[in-house]
């Protein structure tokens, strides 16, 4: 039995199209049954839908600034789904005590930067900003202190000489779509072993 996987997100959603990608291999130990989106207009639940996903949006803005409401909203259809484990993939909103607790120990998320380095927004601009000469990603089990749950992978690349931020986020972003699979579909065989 593979581990049904829900997926976050709120814009183009490249990091879950790898993540589909690779769910396609016979011997991967998930499967993506449900993407959810905070925005209607996120790009990547048509990308979701023409790889044959259910996906669909659960707006924050219908609930104004109830976040925790939306949340329930999220946890209601994850559950509805069967869903097992989460992984957010570019969901761009922080999320309240309420989700992380109901999904402890098995959500997960990617963030751009070697964590505990550059938590938070802006990452690529800020290791440049800092003359760092390495830089990359890391995938990390969510916990309430934002960017500061578990480490599971990290991969790492360099930071060129005249690298701005888009050149840097680029070579990152290779580097992320190869590392959330494996550390998903890791994490997934240990669960099913446990
Ligand atoms: C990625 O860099 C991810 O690490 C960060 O936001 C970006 C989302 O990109 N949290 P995408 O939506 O997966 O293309």
């Amino acid at each position: 039995m593979k581990t049904r996987v829900g997926v976050l997100i709120s814009g183009r959603g490249s990091n879950m199209e790898a993540l589909i990608e690779a769910s396609r291999a016979p011997d991967c130990p998930y499967e993506i049954v449900l993407v959810l989106s905070n925005k209607s207009d996120a790009g990547g639940l048509e990308t979701a839908r023409a790889a044959g996903i259910e996906a669909r949006a659960v707006d924050q803005k219908d609930f104004f600034r109830d976040r925790e409401g939306h949340e329930r909203a999220l946890d209601a259809a994850l559950r509805g789904a069967g869903v097992e484990v989460i992984a957010l993939a570019g969901y761009m909103r922080v999320l309240t005590p309420f989700l992380v607790k109901a999904w402890e120990g098995r959500m997960m998320n990617i963030h751009p930067s070697l964590l505990p380095l550059f938590p938070g927004l802006d990452t690529h601009n800020r290791v440049i900003a800092a003359g760092h000469a390495e830089h990359g990603c890391t995938v990390h089990l969510v916990t309430v202190g934002v960017d500061e749950g578990p480490v599971v992978a990290q991969a790492r690349v360099p930071v060129l000489p005249g690298d701005d931020a888009q050149s840097l986020s680029e070579r990152v972003l290779v580097a992320e779509h190869q590392l959330y699979p494996k550390a998903l579909s890791d994490f997934c065989r240990k669960l099913a072993a446990a």
